[in-house]
């Protein structure tokens, strides 16, 4: 797909990152989990005070893709102990990559990951790597294309709901 533009996110873009933040997560698990686990995530998880915090974290940035000035989709990468788990400081955390299901399948996850990989060349760590549900087939094989492999498995919570990550990472040196 042209014409789509990476950009870093700041303070002043917080509006839109919780309306993508939220659309997006919705499109991808409203399906597979109930309605009040879902509700409870989107307004804590995606919550302003939330994203102010994570937008002013020097150790965590948040990109947006951008078609015609629109946000299609968004990454959020973890440093140091910034990373939800792990915290080794040579290491990136992907914690999000998720792009508006009207584009999927257009590449636009791809550059968004293609982002993250030159933030990880860029500090010089060791390997990038991430969770993700083990029911999200498609985003599971999109990490094995792109030379990701499991290394472990974690409980991820959400409401009342204890889900399985895998755990996939990707060597950089
Ligand atoms: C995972 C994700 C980021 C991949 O981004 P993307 O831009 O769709 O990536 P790609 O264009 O490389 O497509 C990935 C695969 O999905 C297929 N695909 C998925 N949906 C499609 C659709 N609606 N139309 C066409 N192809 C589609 C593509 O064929 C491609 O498979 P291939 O590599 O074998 O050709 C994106 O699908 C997404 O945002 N999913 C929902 C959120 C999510 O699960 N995020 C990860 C959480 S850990």
């Amino acid at each position: 797909m042209k014409n789509i533009i990476i950009k870093k996110a700041s303070l002043a873009d917080i509006a839109q990152l919780q309306k993508i933040g939220r659309e997006t997560f919705s499109e991808t698990f409203s399906e597979s989990n109930s309605a009040e686990n879902m509700k409870k995530y989107l307004e804590e998880g995606f919550s302003i005070s939330k994203l102010s915090e994570e937008l002013s974290n020097e150790h965590a940035a948040f990109y947006f893709a951008m078609r015609d000035n629109q946000v299609i989709g968004y990454l959020k990468i973890n440093l140091g102990a910034s990373q939800t788990e792990l915290q080794d400081s040579h290491s990136l955390e992907i914690e999000r990559i998720y792009v508006l299901a009207a584009y999927h399948g257009h590449k636009v996850g791809q550059l968004l990951f293609e982002k993250a990989m030159d933030i990880a060349h860029e500090k010089e760590v060791d390997y990038v790597w991430l969770g993700v549900w083990e029911e999200n087939p498609r985003a599971i094989r999109f990490y094995l294309k792109n030379g990701f492999i499991e290394f472990d498995k974690h409980i991820f919570v959400l409401g009342d709901d204890r889900q399985t990550d895998i755990m996939m990472r990707k060597k950089i040196n």
